[in-house]
């Protein structure tokens, strides 16, 4: 039996956290009455249409980032694939073109893609954290509390058949653990119900070659795991 989730236990998955993945408070209604906390009605309302929900966020100032940000990176793809890559934050060059993975570790990413016969347009593409941390520092626990609900609700809408999580801080944040990339590759993982797999990030493959060949294995994997969901959902729909 396929291991993934089908898409109705998908959307009570996200029932149970959000209320209801159509639901959106209205503005007229006084939001002191709630009961919800404040992080919750927010993610209660999220648009259920990706370029609303795009349009919603891009303007975001929840943590200070929105302030030294030159574009939101938002995330770039099919807004249907089956495969969903996460990385960290924009770096500079995302920063200034608002695209994630477009300076030398994302041109590495699409060589990678080419490599396991995919393109950028198949799948989705998208950070934890939509904003440039200044001089790349690592996500603060706050920025990813801040942020972290704007990639799950895209994942929520995406609903892909797999999700990589490109290199640690992306790994640990989906994963909510401390662990290395060398213990957390090669092992089955689930993020909200979906398939997840943990590889090298391509900025850690430019700076160690060395890493490279356990890259390729992990992408291999990842190729087939992929390529035996999407056969699957062709059989049984
Ligand atoms: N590194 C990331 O993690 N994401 C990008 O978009 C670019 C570099």
């Amino acid at each position: 039996m396929s291991a993934e989730v089908p898409k109705k236990q998908f959307l009570s998955q996200e029932m149970e956290l959000f209320g209801s993945p159509l639901y959106r408070p209205d503005p007229n209604q006084d939001s002191s009455a709630s009961v919800t906390s404040q992080s919750q009605h927010a993610e209660m309302a999220f648009a259920s249409d990706f370029t609303t929900f795009q349009h919603d966020i891009e303007n975001c100032q929840k943590c200070p980032l929105g302030k030294s940000r030159t574009h939101f990176v938002f995330g770039v793809g099919n807004p249907n694939a089956d495969l969903m890559l996460v990385g960290e934050a924009p770096g500079r060059d995302e920063d200034l073109q608002g695209i994630p993975f477009v300076g030398r570790a994302g041109q590495l990413l699409d060589k990678i893609l080419v490599a396991i016969n995919l393109s950028r347009d198949e799948v989705f593409i998208a950070n934890v954290l939509k904003c440039r941390p200044p001089n790349n520092r690592d996500p603060l626990p706050e920025e990813v509390e801040q942020c972290e609900p704007y990639l799950r609700h895209q994942i929520a809408l995406i609903k892909p058949k797999l999700i990589v999580a490109l290199g640690r801080v992306a790994a640990k944040t989906l994963l909510r653990m401390e662990d290395t990339l060398k213990n957390m590759r090669q092992k089955a993982f689930t993020y909200e119900g979906v398939d997840l797999r943990v590889t090298y990030h391509p900025a850690a493959l430019l700076r160690n070659s060395g890493f490279k060949p356990a890259a390729w294995e992990d992408f291999q994997q990842i190729r087939d795991l992929y390529q035996a969901k999407r056969k699957d959902a062709e059989v049984n729909g």
